[in-house]
């Protein structure tokens, strides 16, 4: 997919996880994964959206499935100083249309506004827990 100046890509092929770290930390979206824990888990994702702009990444999404009925959606987030450009609409409609016929969730906190103008409806309560201590697992230490 490419727009007037950024490109959405849908692999994970040169993006520079430190530097994706650095800019998510900069833009106070950090959740706490170190680079490889943030590889990681974008390449455990079945899908995903990249947006560069020039070499750098300037938006990210990533959707998990099981290839049968249910996904699920993270990740979003576009560079400050690129947004209401309709990057992450078309981050949303790359991920969206990868899985036709499943039924796609999502949890926001704030964000309702953007994934009601891309089509998603509330629908019931969302109920979570996080398993033992948030990020302690194998996956976010750096050990490869
Ligand atoms: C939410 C976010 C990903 C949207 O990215 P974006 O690239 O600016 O979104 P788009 O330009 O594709 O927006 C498409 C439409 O969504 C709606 N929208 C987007 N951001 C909005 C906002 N902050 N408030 C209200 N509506 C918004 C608008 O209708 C917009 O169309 P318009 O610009 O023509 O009015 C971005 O604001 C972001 O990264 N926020 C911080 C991280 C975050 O909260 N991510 C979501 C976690 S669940």
């Amino acid at each position: 997919v490419t727009g007037s100046e950024v490109r959405v890509a849908d692999t994970l092929d040169d993006v520079d996880w430190h530097a994706v770290r650095v800019d998510l930390l900069a833009d106070d979206f950090d959740n706490g994964r170190t680079p490889t824990a943030l590889r990681r888990s974008f390449e455990a994702s079945q899908h995903v959206a990249i947006a560069w702009a020039g070499d750098r990444v300037v938006g990210t999404a990533r959707l998990l499935s099981d290839g049968v009925c249910n996904a699920y959606v993270v990740d979003v987030w576009t560079l400050t100083s690129y947004r209401r450009q309709g990057v992450a609409a078309r981050m949303m409609t790359l991920l969206v249309e990868a899985v036709p016929g499943q039924h796609v969730g999502l949890f926001t906190d704030d964000m309702q506004a953007f994934y009601a103008a891309v089509g998603f409806r509330l629908q019931g309560d969302f109920l979570s827990l996080v398993s033992g201590s948030w990020l302690d697992n194998a996956g976010n230490r750096d050990e490869d």
